[in-house]
This record gives structure tokens, sequence and C-alpha cells, in this order.
């Protein structure tokens, strides 16, 4: 694509202006903006820079090591791999108001940023995958007043004390150009097809206190839902699809016996920039057949919803 290859050109010109011979490191979360950034930055400074992919203990099935295998087997830059997941799930421990989620995973990532950033000798610089849609969107509401939604953990500026400067090269794009800036870049297309994953993660998709518990559920449901989407050959239609646990058990049979288990939502999506949305108008024949099977191969759930919530009135995510 021309408009993208004179993009990655003049992106890697201003990276090496900013940053110079110094040291960046880059917050790799493993979805395709933060793997843009990553890729886009080692292209521009190569050894100066140091991904951080943090386990905050709240990914999807398998995630950590599916990422950690791409850019071992992609790309020769250097990664830490950091499992930070007792420090965060501790912190969560007992919350269940979603912006004290968001705000306790938000400060948490700069702490353990900070903490690597002071390993590595010179680190002035952090780079970061916002987007132009989270610059706006934590800012106001279009043509609403101007009122913060949600605290995107990864928009807002660094505090002062932690000393670094930000990088946010795809800070103009939107969505679809980070895709094609990814194409751009080699990135495998199965990656860049990626449906988005939110900075906090599975916290988010769980209403309510989490437990390890709770997100084990989640992970594995979560997997059958994808699983049933993309052996219906419908994953590249969906802008978003995810399980969500919710906060309260109901009653149910299974054989002769009374089961008292969790309730999960499925959400799906199209969208065109995740400022809008239209709910996914699957047919009862999926939603009954991946009901079913969630309930039969999940222990600890025996009720599903499927959410037919538009954006607005409802937004993407449920907190
Ligand atoms: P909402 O729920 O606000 O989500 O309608 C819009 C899009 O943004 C993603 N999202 C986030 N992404 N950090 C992120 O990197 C966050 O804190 C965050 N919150 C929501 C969400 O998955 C959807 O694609």
């Amino acid at each position: 694509d021309w408009t993208m290859g004179a993009y990655r050109e003049e992106m890697i010109a201003k990276i090496r202006a900013q940053v110079g011979d110094r040291q960046v490191i880059c917050a790799l979360s493993g979805g395709v903006d933060s793997s843009v950034t990553g890729i886009l930055l080692h292209e521009a400074i190569g050894d100066q820079l140091t991904c951080v992919f943090v386990d905050h203990g709240l990914l999807r099935l398998n995630e950590a090591e599916q990422v950690v295998a791409m850019f071992r087997d992609n790309y020769n830059l250097n990664l830490i791999h950091a499992d930070e997941s007792d420090l965060f799930l501790g912190a969560l421990e007992g919350v269940s108001d979603p912006e004290v989620k968001r705000k306790t995973i938000g400060k948490l990532f700069i702490d353990v940023f900070q903490k690597y950033a002071d390993q590595i000798e010179g680190a002035e610089f952090l780079a970061q995958g916002t987007l132009y849609p989270d610059v706006i969107e934590s800012v106001s509401f279009s043509g609403g007043p101007s009122v913060t939604i949600k605290s995107h953990h990864n928009v807002g500026g660094l505090p002062e004390k932690m000393g670094l400067k930000l990088v946010e090269p795809l800070r103009e794009l939107f969505k679809d150009e980070v895709r094609a800036l990814g194409h751009e870049l080699g990135l495998p297309a199965s990656f860049i097809g990626r449906h988005p994953f939110p900075g906090p993660g599975l916290a988010i998709r769980c209403p309510g206190e989490i437990t390890r518990e709770k997100l084990d559920i989640l992970r594995k449901a979560d997997a059958i839902y994808i699983d049933q989407i993309r052996k219906h050959g419908l994953y590249d239609e969906i802008w978003q699809a995810f399980a969500a646990i919710l906060p309260m058990r109901t009653v149910g049979v299974m054989g002769d016996g009374r089961t008292y288990d969790y309730a999960l939502a499925l959400r799906a999506v199209t969208s065109v920039d995740g400022m809008t949305a239209d709910y996914y108008p699957f047919t009862h024949e999926f939603l009954g057949e991946t009901s079913t099977r969630i309930i039969n191969e999940v222990h600890g759930v025996n009720r599903v919803f499927y959410d037919c919530t538009s954006k607005p009135p409802g937004t993407i995510e449920l907190e």
C-alpha cells in the first residue's frame, strides 16, 4: 500500500529524530496496536528498544505463550516476559468498582514498567500503542458533554515522577490503518486480524469481584466461544467477540441434580473504529449450539446469555 509505505518511512524518521541514540522500552500487550508499535520501533532503532510483555494474570487462554512465541519466531528483538500476575491479582482482590479496577491496573502497569526501565541502562522513553479513538474517547463522548466514560489504562500521559517520555507513533491512526501498517511491516495476517483486546484484559469482563476461579471459567468459556465463531467462518466479520462472567449464580438442573453456578454473557459486535458498534446477529442455531457446548464443557457455568446491546447505549466492554 503506497500510503502506508510512505507513512511507515515518515514514522521511522520521526521516531529516530525523537529518540536519537537513547533507549526505549515498549509496553507489549500482544494486541495489534502494541505489536505494530514494537515492530515499527524495532525497525527504527533496533537494539535501542526493549519490549516488555506483562502478564497481569488477566490474559486469555494460552495467550502469553502464543504472543511470546510469535515474537521469538518472527522478530529478533529484545523481549522481557514479565509474569506479574500475583502482583495484579493481589491488588485487585476485593475490588469491584470498574474505575477502581482500571486505575489499579493502570497504576501497577506504570510501577512494573518503572521497575524494568530502571534495569535498562539509560532508558528514557516509553512507547505505547495509543490510537486516535483512545485519545479522544478518554476526553469526551461524542455528541454529549465532556465526560469520562472509562479511564483507558494506556492514555493520559505518565506521572511526572516516572521520568520517561512517551513515544506514541500510532496516535493519529484508526484501527483499520494500524492493520494496514502491520501488513506493511510483515506481521502475520492471523495476528493482524485478531480482535482488539483491552489493556485491563479480563478484569473488565468480570464485573464485580475478580477471583482466580472466575478467571479460569471465563478463559475456558471464551476459548470455546471463539472456537465456535472460527468454525462457523464468522471471525473476520466481527470486530470483537468475547465472553464475560456475570457476578451472580443461578439455579439450574443437570441430570437429576440441582446446580447453582455462574452465568455468562456472550458479546459480539461489528464496528469500524470501536466508537460505535452494532451487536452481531448470530443465528439461533449458533447461539444454542454455543451455549450447549459451554455448559457441557466448562465446569461452573449453567446459564448463558447473549448481549444484544449496541453502542451506544452500551459500551463494547462490560466495564
Ligand atoms: P468500550 O468498552 O469503551 O471499548 O466501548 C471500545 C474499544 O476499546 C477497547 N478498550 C480498551 N483498550 N485499554 C485499551 O487498550 C483500555 O483500557 C480499554 N478499554 C476498552 C475495547 O476492547 C473496545 O475495542
